[in-house]
């Protein structure tokens, strides 16, 4: 018998700090040696001239997720972590949400039964809070967080999934009283329900619309007023998919001034404009997600957030509606832009986008790419060291990757079920062409290797950034119990 399940022998092994060219040598799912002339392993595979990165985890993607109003994502689990593989990750943590009425344990329950048969690759979930009642806040949440929960999704926007202030700063105390963090979606429901409102009575429905409708100082306005809650609570924040230089500047300011508030940025508000809402019929329809893509100002503000280090991951937002009657079209052939499914796909794409615009081109260095796709991913969400990096005792999670690789984006080469792709034409330079998911070869030759089911659920640790704000800031006296416990007298 050898000493290794799987030798990957003379790759650039990379990290998010480190370089070299090694074998890697794994056992029983585990990184077991790093060296040079390893020994044979049952399984050999030979990375000479390829990168190997730890896999990408992919910490924001929509999942068998029913919306609000009943629409079901295109994607299962088995659909979603295939196509996920396929793009270089080993990872995904989607969402598990709770709905108006819904208790969340009843709600993890039924995201188990979905993903449990159904999964590839590893896979854990995230909490949506849309309905904070007492004994959610005072019970299902403390226990789900014990158990591995340890991140939850707000919603600023969204007539059904919102929280009002007073809401938020509950969540906010409950994450910080038992060590969780939270992700907000800031966007300013008012304003954007005053200016659709005004878009719809002048006869202004076509797709296009959607993206005046969602206005940048309404991104903005809500990144300010979350950051000041957070504050408040003193309890660390990640804004989640961050559109435009004004919301990033709201970030910038809080981490300057030495608050725990965290960004992240998506391959839409990177790669996409407001003029692909302008295709011809309804072709804009496929391009309307929440926030909006917006111009190439924007994107450059992003790209310098990203370097600067106001982000510190790049997620898909995959968000995956057919374009159909059954997805992006559920209310007619030709609806008003209220009425047009909000997401886009891209969970096969965001490495491959990320290494070719950004590596390729010169805009970040390799060790930035390991960081954005995989590395804080980890950190961020409970997962480090086991996941987000390559060491002794990590997981044996790896992508071999191509860097010289060019293919042309086909959604017939994709795996996912939206039914089409938006980055449809693109040239990338730069692809996955071997996954490793604790020591399963997930992905190789173009083909998948192992059964649905195969992946493992894992519960999380407290996010490493989710520590209170007064550790870090001298003027929040730490004796003072913010946050769960506070007194009105206290303010
Ligand atoms: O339009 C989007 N992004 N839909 C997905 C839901 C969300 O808010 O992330
Ligand atoms: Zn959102
Ligand atoms: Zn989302």
């Amino acid at each position: 018998m050898s000493e290794y399940d799987l030798v990957v022998r003379g790759g650039n092994v990379t990290t998010a700090s480190s370089q070299s060219v090694c074998d890697i040598g794994v056992k029983d799912g585990v990184v077991t040696a790093i060296g040079r002339s390893l020994g044979p392993g049952d399984r050999e595979i030979d990375a000479t001239g390829l990168l190997v990165l730890p896999g990408g985890v992919e910490a924001h993607c929509h999942i068998e997720q029913k919306s609000a109003f009943g629409l079901m994502t295109a994607d299962d689990f088995e659909s979603a972590t295939i196509s996920a593989a396929f793009g270089g990750n080993t990872t995904v943590i989607p969402f598990a949400a709770q709905h108006k009425g819904d208790s969340l344990r009843a709600v993890v329950e039924d995201y188990h039964a979905r993903a449990r048969p159904k999964a590839v690759i590893d896979y854990g979930y995230h909490l949506i809070v849309s309905d904070p009642t007492p004994e959610v806040l005072g019970q299902e949440l403390p226990a789900l967080i014990r158990e591995g929960f340890t991140s939850f999704k707000v919603y600023m926007t969204y007539e059904l999934l919102r929280l009002d202030d007073h809401q938020m700063l509950d969540v906010l105390a409950t994450a910080r009283r038992d060590g969780a963090l939270v992700m907000v979606h800031a966007e300013n429901y008012d304003m954007i329900r005053w200016i659709t409102e005004r878009l719809v009575n002048t006869g202004n429905t076509a797709p296009k619309f959607h993206a005046i409708s969602h206005a940048r100082v309404a991104e903005s306005e809500a990144t300010h007023r979350a950051i000041a809650l957070s504050t408040l609570a003193d309890t660390p924040m990640l804004i989640v998919h961050v559109s435009t230089e004004e919301g990033s500047a709201e970030i910038r300011r809080a981490q300057d001034a030495g608050l725990k508030i965290y960004g992240e940025t998506c391959p839409q508000y990177l790669f996409l404009t407001v003029d692909d809402l302008d295709r011809d019929g309804m072709e804009g329809a496929k391009f309307c997600c929440s926030p909006p893509p917006r111009d190439a100002d924007a994107q450059e503000a992003l790209w310098r957030g990203i370097r600067n280090g106001t982000f510190q991951i790049v997620s898909s937002d995959h968000a995956p509606y057919s374009f159909d009657s059954n997805g992006k079209l559920y209310a007619g052939p030709n609806p008003p832009f209220t009425k047009i499914a909000n997401g886009v796909p891209g969970i096969e794409l965001r490495m491959p986008l990320l290494f070719s615009e950004g590596v390729v081109k010169g805009r970040i260095d390799i060790h930035k790419f390991v960081e954005l796709t995989s590395t804080n991913a980890a950190r961020l969400y409970g997962l480090f060291p086991r996941k987000g990096t390559i060491a002794v005792g990590t997981d044996a999670d790896l992508v071999i990757w191509d860097p010289t690789l060019e293919r042309v984006v086909r959604y017939a080469d994709l795996h996912d079920r939206a039914g089409y792709s938006p980055y449809e034409g693109k040239h990338l330079t730069g692809w996955p062409v071997t996954v490793v998911n604790r020591g399963r070869v997930v992905v190789s030759d173009g083909e998948l290797q192992v059964q649905a089911g195969s992946g493992q659920f894992l519960a999380r640790d407290t996010s490493d950034f989710a520590k209170p704000l007064g550790q870090r800031l001298p003027e929040v006296d730490p004796a003072r119990n913010f946050g769960a416990d506070i007194l009105p007298g206290d303010l």
